[in-house]
């Protein structure tokens, strides 16, 4: 493999700054940043700010040192996003973004904040980090515990949120109004930083947003599978070509300090509960999954568990064998014209297991919570799929409007709301909350029950009806099963 030359960590922010911030010009105690003012978006970025040494040589997998210790004299920085006309006085709330792809790719740069920028009622700052990805991020193994820092890419996420604290009022935010939000292996993390240390979130935020949380197995199995788990990292060392189906090579680890616990066990304390939290899920179980085989003509319910297996290696028969009285093949039979049972049943088992508990979960031990379920027929809720309504809604449509309504006003007041309803002139819709369960039923009489699985309730984000919908008993059921399993899924 040929390594990178170089790599950096970088930040980005941008707001609706201006020029004001002395010009587009931040100085740093260890550089000058000069933004790109767009007349065209109204919009002030600042790109690319180193926040870290870069991790080459012999800070390769080690946590960064940040903030750069070298002065960086003058830099063209184009990607802090900053409202125009913001001055350093204004103290804005601020979004931070930590992007998805599996902990092994992708990048902010596909996600612009312009549409969530302009969106927002009040005006708020949008920063993005970089953190290192696969290998680089997050090889674990015996000689990384000897020489080196496990979950660098966790690291570094911390690392960016402390300078995003230490360094975001010379961009005009305020840094007692830093809300976290990430989504896919993003929302993993975010997940990962509100169990960081104990629990100990250093005033970083206020409040995060897990978006289509994904829940990662932390076995990191590679070509170097030799050195590979020695350090609590789930159980023996294994060959990746053991399972070739598991998608996700490398990911966050147990390792004894920053992530002390599993995310499961760490849910059910207290520490991460002081902040508030907005955690969605969206999964269709109509999303074709060809490389799961279940829709073969010979597949079987062993074919289910091979595809299960492949993304969770530690997951036994006997598991699987009580996960099928929870979704019976029958439950599926004749319930799609394109699918068959199968490909239903393995959906809804992996859906669930591994996009959708995890909010429910944060209903449970949460204190308080705020859950989606975002459920569009017509362009599709596989996962992802509501990140249209955030960065790249083309044409818009009035649901992604009250989307980002919500998410917006999360970050700026501290609590959803939107204007609007499907079908109603925004001008005379009334405003719309969305509640945690304590918020909407502390007075009714089911509160005395003290019935935790009763606490769950989400809003249901569809074209055609925006409105708050009881979580399933049956639901959360099956999640406290899946739960249950968290050693052998490493979650
Ligand atoms: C920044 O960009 C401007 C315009 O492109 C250029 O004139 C200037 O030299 C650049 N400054 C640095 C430090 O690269
Ligand atoms: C920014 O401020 C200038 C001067 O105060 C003003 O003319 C301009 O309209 C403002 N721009 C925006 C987008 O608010
Ligand atoms: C900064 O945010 C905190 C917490 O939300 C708030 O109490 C404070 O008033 C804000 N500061 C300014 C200057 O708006
Ligand atoms: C099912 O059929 C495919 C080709 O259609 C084949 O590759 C595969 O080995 C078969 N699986 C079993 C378990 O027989
Ligand atoms: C799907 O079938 C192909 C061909 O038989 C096989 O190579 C692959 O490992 C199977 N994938 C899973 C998840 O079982
Ligand atoms: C949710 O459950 C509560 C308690 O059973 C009930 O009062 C309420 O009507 C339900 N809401 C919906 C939308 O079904």
């Amino acid at each position: 493999m040929r390594l990178p030359r170089s790599l950096s960590l970088f930040v980005s922010a941008a707001a609706l700054v201006s020029a004001q911030i002395s010009g587009n010009v931040a100085k740093l105690d260890y550089g000058t940043f000069t933004g790109l003012v767009s007349d065209d978006s109204s919009i002030t970025y600042f790109r690319g700010i180193r926040y870290a040494e870069p991790p080459t040589g012999d800070l390769r997998f080690r946590a960064p040192i940040s903030p750069p210790q070298t002065d960086l004299g003058s830099v063209n920085a184009t990607e802090v996003n900053v409202p125009y006309n913001t001055t350093a006085e204004d103290a804005l709330p601020v979004l931070v973004w930590i992007h998805g792809g599996g902990f092994q790719g992708g990048s902010p740069s596909s996600d612009p904040p312009d549409y969530l920028i302009h969106s927002s009622a009040k005006p708020l700052i949008f920063v993005s980090l970089q953190y290192r990805l696969g290998l680089f991020g997050f090889l674990a193994g015996q000689a990384v515990n000897e020489d080196g820092d496990f979950n660098a890419g966790l690291l570094d996420q911390r690392a960016a949120m402390r300078w995003v604290k230490e360094y975001i009022g010379e961009f005009g935010g305020n840094s007692s109004d830093i809300t976290i939000f990430g989504e896919s292996a993003g929302g993993a993390s975010i997940y990962y930083q509100l169990i960081a240390n104990n629990g100990d979130n250093e005033d970083l935020y206020v409040r995060a947003i897990a978006d289509m949380h994904e829940r990662v197995q932390e076995t990191v199995l590679a070509e170097v599978a030799a050195e590979v788990c020695g350090h609590n990292c789930g159980g023996q060392p294994a060959v990746l070509a053991r399972y070739p189906a598991t998608s996700y090579i490398f990911g966050p680890c147990l390792d004894g300090t920053f992530v002390a616990s599993r995310i499961v066990d760490a849910f059910r304390t207290a520490t991460w509960r002081r902040c508030r939290f907005s955690s969605g899920l969206g999964w269709s179980s109509q999303l074709a999954a060809p490389w799961a085989n279940t829709s073969m003509a010979n597949a079987t319910e062993a074919t289910v568990y091979g595809f299960l297996k492949g993304q969770y290696p530690g997951l036994t028969r006997a598991s699987f064998a009580r996960a099928l009285v929870r979704y019976p093949l029958a439950a599926y039979e004749g319930a799609s014209e394109e699918s068959s049972a199968l490909v239903l049943q393995g959906q809804a088992m992996y859906g669930e297991a591994r996009y959708i508990c995890p909010a429910v979960m944060a209903g449970v031990y949460g204190r308080e919570v705020w859950q989606y379920r975002y459920d569009n027929p017509a362009s599709g809720s596989g996962h992802g799929s509501e990140l249209a309504a955030i960065y790249r809604a083309e044409p818009d449509i009035p649901l992604w409007a009250i989307m980002r309504d919500f998410w917006t006003s999360f970050a700026t007041e501290g609590r959803p709301q939107a204007k609007g309803a499907p079908g109603v002139d925004a001008s005379v819709a009334r405003v719309m909350f969305w509640h945690t369960f304590s918020a909407s039923f502390s007075a009714d009489s089911l509160s005395s029950q003290s019935n935790r699985y009763s606490r769950n309730t989400r809003m249901l984000l569809n074209p055609g009806m925006v409105v708050q919908e009881n979580i399933s008993g049956d639901l959360q059921r099956r999640c406290a099963f899946w739960r249950s399993l968290k050693d052998e899924m490493e979650a």
